[in-house]
């Protein structure tokens, strides 16, 4: 009980602000790599820096991107080395067989690049029900070769450093490769993660790879090497992402999603051939006196924080402690963010995302209306929106291990908020010859693909890329000056975590770890869902009080963020996880 978030609340907003008040950067640097379990806590002290910050899942992922900021790297060639390390050290999260949206600032303009899996070309609205015509067990669907998209990280890796990177590609490629070469330590996170997984060793290469000869995973602090892994960087390194896209490489990606033994997918080289990273103008909206901005669909996440925060600007939040009354306001915006996201949002190439409505300030005003500050609407129907829309409907995902957020700011001022994912945690549970994991990202599409007699926005389409929760964020003060970089992983929490996240820094000025550490709670219209072990749990009948059906779940963000402060960079990396913010 000795993490930060604990203290939040013992100590009240108020204590906390005493205690950890923003002072600059007094120590400089670095966080030590600590032990944890896989859902324990480690408690973070504040993290401080005068020039550049990465704050990332992993301490070695982190040291990579340090090192290539501090040999003058941008934030982009920063977000290669740390992209391919965790590959490595953090595989159930993240990596070359997944995909990834990157919200970049450079100084002027904001981007958003969209690196997300698509469908194979022979993929139907039908390909997750069962010969039932009901739609599969989750895990059915989820593991071999037909959860498996097209991957788009390592096109959006290049694609981010052909325009922004500094450093050569071969160097920001350097320290994935002799990580790979040389080994590194499983960490107890790595470990937790591989006792608990019941569908990775059925894979040959990930059985070789990840356990030992009698079936148990390779032990905390054991040295893994990937030598595979290092010649696909290697290949990378001379022939750029194309090698990725054809060739050798994409002949592996191929065999083993149409090889797969008990669940084959249908992916093809004109597949990979023909993948692209989509630019798109960012999404932004005004929060307070903040700019707050991120990835538009076919991400869903970052309408939903808007959403949200836009229902909880009708209140004075800064009022608020973390408390029930916080959570009542916090949960009812969720209710009514998640109704329209299930209705509304899927990939725009497909589908007629009203975006401009759902983020039109008079229909969030009358959205808002709707909050009752005493009592819960319990379920919320989606709004009307103005101008387009699509009458269609979505399902929701659960909460999984398979993704990781890096947020950095270099000594230029420049940003990159990145999230990235394989999906569930080690993905489809397919290792290539190459070295990395297959991402499942194809069961994000609703399994079913009619509802009450309508299509579904987000069911399977041929190219099609599924609908996400991700939501890398960037925000900017009243001055348009670069304040924060923050994001998460965790399914659709992702939506509830960063509005949580973006409250503790904007409404409660809280330090980015405190910030982080605070507890999860929310709604996604259904339950109200408090945190389980933090003192959230604390708060549930002040919350039954007001008309709620509370539950207490598990909630394991991974919350990287940065702040801008006139002193420097100030960081976090949520105590939930084992990642570290560290700069120059
Ligand atoms: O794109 C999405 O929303 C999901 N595939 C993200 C999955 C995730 O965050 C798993 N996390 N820990």
């Amino acid at each position: 009980m000795d993490h930060l978030a604990w203290r939040a609340c013992r100590l009240g907003v108020a204590g906390l602000m005493a205690a950890l008040v923003w002072s600059g950067p007094s120590q400089g640097q670095a966080l030590a790599p600590s032990p944890e379990a896989p859902t324990g806590r480690t408690a973070k002290t504040i993290s401080a820096a005068t020039r550049d910050m990465v704050a990332a899942a992993n301490p070695l992922a982190a040291q990579a991107g340090r090192q290539i900021l501090a040999a003058g790297g941008s934030a982009v060639d920063a977000a290669v080395a740390v992209q391919l390390v965790l590959n490595l050290v953090e595989p159930q999260s993240s990596g070359m067989g997944g995909g990834a949206f990157m919200v970049l600032w450079d100084g002027s303009v904001l981007t958003t690049l969209d690196g997300r899996e698509t469908a194979p070309a022979a993929a139907k609205p039908d390909r997750f029900l069962g010969a039932d015509g009901k739609p599969m067990k989750f895990y059915d669907a989820v593991v071999g070769g037909r959860s498996v998209g097209v991957p788009g990280t390592v096109r959006l890796l290049e694609t981010a450093h052909k325009k922004w990177g500094k450093l050569p590609w071969a160097q920001v490629l350097a320290p994935a490769t002799t990580l790979a070469d040389t080994g590194f330590t499983i960490s107890p996170r790595l470990n937790g993660l591989l006792t608990q997984e019941k569908y990775l060793a059925a894979d040959p290469r990930a059985r070789d790879y990840f356990y030992d000869a009698d079936g148990k995973p390779k032990a905390v602090g054991t040295v893994l090497k990937n030598p595979a892994f290092a010649t696909t960087l290697r290949t990378l390194a001379d022939k750029g992402a194309d090698a990725f896209y054809s060739g050798d490489i994409a002949a592996d990606i191929v065999a083993s999603v149409t090889g797969h033994p008990t669940n084959p997918g249908d992916m093809t080289l004109e597949d990979l051939k023909a993948y692209k990273v989509e630019e798109r103008p960012a999404l932004c909206g005004k929060y307070r006196t903040y700019k707050v901005c991120g990835m538009g669909p076919p991400s869903s996440g970052q309408i939903a924080v808007q959403q949200i925060l836009a229902t909880l600007q009708e209140t004075d939040m800064a009022a608020l402690k973390p408390g029930p009354d916080a959570v009542h306001w916090v949960s009812e915006a969720g209710r009514l963010a998640f109704a329209d996201r299930g209705l509304y949002v899927a990939d725009p190439a497909f589908v007629s995302v009203p975006v401009r409505g759902l983020t039109d300030p008079g229909y969030l005003k009358s959205r808002a209306a709707l909050v009752d500050p005493n009592r819960s609407m319990g379920k919320a129907k989606p709004g009307d929106p103005p101008f387009q829309k699509a009458f269609l409907w979505g399902a929701s995902e659960g909460i999984e291990f398979g993704t990781s957020h890096i947020s950095i700011v270099d000594r230029n001022g420049n940003a990159v908020s990145m999230t990235t994912t394989i999906e569930d945690g080690f993905g489809a549970r397919v290792m290539t010859k190459s070295g990395f994991l297959l991402n499942n990202e194809l069961t994000d599409f609703s399994f079913s693909p009619v509802e009450d007699g309508k299509p579904v926005a987000n069911r399977v389409e041929p190219g099609k890329r599924p609908r996400s929760s991700m939501a890398p964020t960037i925000v900017f003060d009243s001055n348009d000056k670069l304040y924060a970089v923050v994001g998460s992983p965790g399914g659709s929490l992702i939506i509830n975590y960063v509005a949580k996240a973006l409250v503790g820094l904007l409404d409660w000025k809280l330090d980015p770890q405190v910030a982080a550490d605070l507890p999860n709670v929310g709604s996604r219209n259904g339950p109200t869902e408090l945190e389980a072990g933090t003192e959230a749990a604390d708060w549930k009948a002040g919350l039954e009080a007001k008309g709620h059906e509370v539950k207490l779940i598990d909630q394991n963000s991974g919350i990287h963020a940065i702040v801008v402060t006139p002193a420097g960079l100030v960081g976090g990396a949520d105590s939930r996880r084992e990642g570290v913010a560290i700069g120059n």
